[in-house]
Order: C-alpha cells, then structure tokens, then sequence
C-alpha cells in the first residue's frame, strides 16, 4: 500500500510516500522543508508565521515528494495526515490539504496521531520492531511514556508536567548564548564538559509516578548563570551543558526503570527530536544492557518531524479502520 504523507504540527512542512505491505515498511520518499532559519531570528517558533510558511510549501513539497519517489498521485492508495497535537493554524494547513487532495483523487483520508507518528519512525528501521513495548517520546513539544500494547493501542503512563524535555534543552542553550533550537549545540557542548561539575535537581518528580517536571531543573540552570555572571565569575558552557543533560539523562532513566517494571516489558523504543541526544542515547543503552531489555533507537535523521513517520502510523490506522471523512479536523491537544 502506498500512502502519501503529510506532516505539518510546527515548524516542519513535510510530504513522504511510504510503502507499507504487511512486513514491508519502506519510506520511498520523504520531503522536509524546515522553518527553523525564519524561527531562529524570532527566537522560539512563531505560530502565524509557522501557518503561512506551511502554506507557502506543502504544495511544492507534495510535487517534491511524488516525483523523488517516482510515482503520481494514481499510484497513491491513501493520504494521511498528522491532526493533533500541535499549533493548530499549522494543523489546519496540512488537515485541510490532505483532505481536498482525498477527495478530489477519491482517495481514503487517515488521520494520525503525531506522537504516535514519532513513535512508528522506528518501525523503518526496525522489521523486527511490534508492540507491546515502552515508548519514551521526547521532543520538543512532547515528553511521555507510553505503553504501546498494539500498533493503534497507546497508553500513555507518564508525561512532563509542566516544560516539554526539548523545551528546556532550548531554554538552557538561549541563557547560555546558543541559537534556536539549541538542543543539538547543546549536545555537542556536553560532550566537552564534565557532567559532574554542577549538582542541579532532578527532573524525575519524586513520588511513584511515572511523571517529570523539568521546570524547575531549566530554572535552576538558570539561576546558577545568572548568579554567576552577577558575581562576574567565568561559566563553563560545557560543563553546563553536560551538567544539565547527566541529570535529564539520570531522570529519564529513573522513571523509564519504573515503567518498564510496572508494565512487564522487555523492549523499549525511544522516539522524539531529543531521541537524538547522544548522551541520552548512551544512558539509554546502559539501561538496557544493565536491564537485558531490547532497545529501539530511531536513527537520527528519523527523531525530527518528519512526513515518513505519519505514512507509518497512517497504515496501522488504516488496518484498524481509522480513516476520516470531510468533517476532519484540527485537534490541539
Ligand atoms: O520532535 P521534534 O523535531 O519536534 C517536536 O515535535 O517538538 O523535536 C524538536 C526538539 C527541539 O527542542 C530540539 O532542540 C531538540 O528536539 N533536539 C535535541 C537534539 N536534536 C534536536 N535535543 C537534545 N539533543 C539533540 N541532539
Ligand atoms: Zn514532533
């Protein structure tokens, strides 16, 4: 089955056609046109003009992405979409694309969880990958887990109470100078610190949920910049950096330990824009060699947004009969 994907929640404007057929998952194309350059003067993701870069792409990618996968809209079988969560000016550009593009090629309309999407990027490179397993989702929107016990059965168990696990590596790499989003300078940073060198509080919430809050660790990364550059002491970026990601990594872990234990598992997928922290990546690994459960790592290039993990989810969905008709539409949260 070939589905055409859509993928525009933020501040990505994707396309993708993925082959799906039983236990082939093929992505046969996948078109990312980013926005970061017009964000990054703004500091953080502008919804206003996140719509009308959507706008101004998806109708160019869409052309992008037939042909790089050499094939025209005849060839399609569905259209899929990402409808929720997201900014939902950003929704409704791909919502409303994708169902204008099924009903005038008479196509079946599917949607599709975005964070669901995330986690089924694993599924390419993975053909050994099936549920139940564990997901860790982290992104820059997004931190949960969420026990996946069938390809369209998500529970989510734990998520952050307050910033998103991206949010904060964005906020600390703003207070320590780095461009938006700084979360992949900030990794590059951490590798040149010692992550020993400042103590910041965990961001596991310290009860027997499988939350987190990672506010008040951003805060007092924060803090602890401030306070030194009033006393006009020297900052170590690296040792920072490498600080503040030993302890989002010790955190995730803690609770990732839980859910596994509670929910019997043997296998963990981690999915998620932040999935491609290398430090995260190591402490994960660990984890999973010290637990004996298998670990699915997306490759990087799959961890951002991107249209291939819609096309993913969009074919489990299809299976379970979730397809949609003309009333679709954007749902935040
Ligand atoms: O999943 P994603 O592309 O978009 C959302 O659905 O939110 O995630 C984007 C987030 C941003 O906060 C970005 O800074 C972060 O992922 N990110 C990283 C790394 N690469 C991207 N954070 C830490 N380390 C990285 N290597
Ligand atoms: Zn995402």
């Amino acid at each position: 089955m070939l589905i055409l994907a859509y993928e525009s929640s933020c501040d990505e404007t994707s396309a993708a056609v993925v082959s799906m057929n039983g236990g082939e998952r093929r992505i046969v194309s996948n078109i990312v046109a980013s926005q970061i350059p017009i964000h990054a003067l703004y500091g953080g993701v502008v919804p206003e003009i996140a719509s009308r870069a959507h706008c101004e792409a998806i109708s160019r990618i869409t052309g992008e992405s037939l042909s790089a996968a050499g094939v025209t809209l005849d060839d399609i079988d569905a259209v899929a979409v990402t409808y929720t969560p997201g900014l939902v000016g950003a929704l409704l550009v791909g919502v409303n694309f994708a169902k204008s593009l099924a009903y005038s090629a008479g196509k079946p309309l599917i949607p599709v969880d975005h964070i669901r999407g995330h986690v089924a990027a694993n599924y390419f490179t993975y053909p050994d990958l099936e549920p139940p397993f564990v997901a860790l989702v982290a992104s820059g929107g997004h931190t949960s887990l969420i026990h996946v016990t069938g390809y369209t059965d998500y529970e989510t168990i734990g998520r952050t109470r307050d910033d998103a696990i991206g949010e904060a590596f964005d906020k600390v790499a703003r207070v320590l100078g780095l461009k938006y989003p700084g979360g992949a300078e900030m990794d590059r940073l951490a590798s040149k610190g010692d992550p020993s060198a400042v103590k910041f509080p965990s961001a596991a919430i310290a009860d027997d949920s499988l939350d987190f809050s990672f506010s008040g660790l951003k805060t007092a990364v924060i803090n602890h910049v401030h306070t030194k550059q009033m006393k006009g002491e020297e900052i170590s970026r690296e040792d920072i950096a490498a600080s503040f990601t030993a302890d989002v990594s010790k955190s995730v872990v803690k609770k990732l330990d839980l859910a596994v234990s509670r929910c019997g598992a043997d296998a963990v997928c981690a999915a998620g824009g932040v999935a491609a922290n290398s430090h995260l990546r190591a402490a994960l690994k660990r984890f999973a060699k010290k637990k004996k459960i298998r670990l699915y790592l997306p490759e990087p290039g799959l961890c951002g947004d991107n249209g291939a993990m819609i096309g993913a989810q969009a074919y489990y969905e299809y299976l379970a009969g979730n397809t949609a008709d003309l009333t679709l539409n954007a749902v935040v949260d």
